[in-house]
């Protein structure tokens, strides 16, 4: 297999505000961008990282990343999905490619078990994304008031990376409506008309979304550290 994963980080944060993008900003004395390399590139059955990011930003990350080698560098677009497209699509141009991790720069701490999980999964499905089960109790709410009560043991929250074989993926965004949005890839996947295999994700692998997410994401290295 030629493994290859798509590392999307054009997006601007603007949940978790800042001056820069979430992306670019350091934790732990290291920039999100360059813990979320680094963690794929420690896994030995990823051959390549291509990196999806914003339009004149390729100094910013070139000085980010230090000596670490990406195949490439591909320019974003307005919404995540079309930044995997754009991506996609450049590794689609290189060629010789079986199976590719997209994943979010957003989420820099990725266990190596996880990326196992996946791409063991992936030998008997097109695609397998990591998820968690809820915690908590989930409900309606009815403008204000408390509406019925929604059974959780069939709901997961959904992480990245998730994994695809790449003729199936390409194939897949290439035919979707772009006048509808999608969150994620697996989406794209199953409308396609592909069954997509639950692996178990990682609590570690949460998202950086708000501005707390730092601070929280800071103090978890800092204990691992001691
Ligand atoms: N992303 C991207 N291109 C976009 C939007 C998002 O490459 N047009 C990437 C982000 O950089 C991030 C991942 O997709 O790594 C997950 O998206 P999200 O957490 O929503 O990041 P942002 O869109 O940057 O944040 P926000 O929605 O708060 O603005
Ligand atoms: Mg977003």
């Amino acid at each position: 297999h030629r493994t290859v994963a798509l590392l999307v980080a054009a997006g601007t944060g603007s949940r978790a505000g800042g001056d820069i993008p979430k992306q670019f900003r350091v934790v732990g004395g290291k920039a999100v961008i360059a813990h979320a390399v680094d963690a794929l590139a420690a896994h030995e059955d990823i051959d390549a990282i291509h990196l999806v990011i914003g339009a004149g930003q390729e100094a910013q990350v070139r000085a980010l990343l230090g000596g670490r080698v990406v195949a490439g560098m591909t320019q974003g677009a307005d919404s995540r999905r079309g930044s995997v497209r754009a991506g996609l699509e450049a590794i689609a141009a290189a060629g010789g490619v079986d199976r590719v991790l997209i994943h979010d720069a957003a989420r820099p701490f990725l266990p190596g078990a996880v990326v196992n999980r996946l791409l063991a999964a992936l030998d008997d499905a097109q695609g397998a994304i990591p998820v968690l089960p809820v915690a908590d109790t989930l409900v309606r709410g009815m403008g204000g008031a408390m509406g019925d009560g929604v059974a959780r043991d069939d709901l997961f929250r959904v992480q990245t990376p998730q994994v695809f074989r790449f003729d199936t993926i390409l194939a897949a965004h290439r035919g979707w409506d772009e006048s509808r949005e999608a969150t994620d890839d697996a989406q794209i996947m199953k409308g396609w008309g592909h069954d997509v295999t639950l692996v178990a994700g990682d609590e570690g692998l949460e998202k950086l979304t708000y501005k707390q997410d730092f601070a929280r994401a800071e103090a978890r290295l800092a204990s691992a550290r001691t």
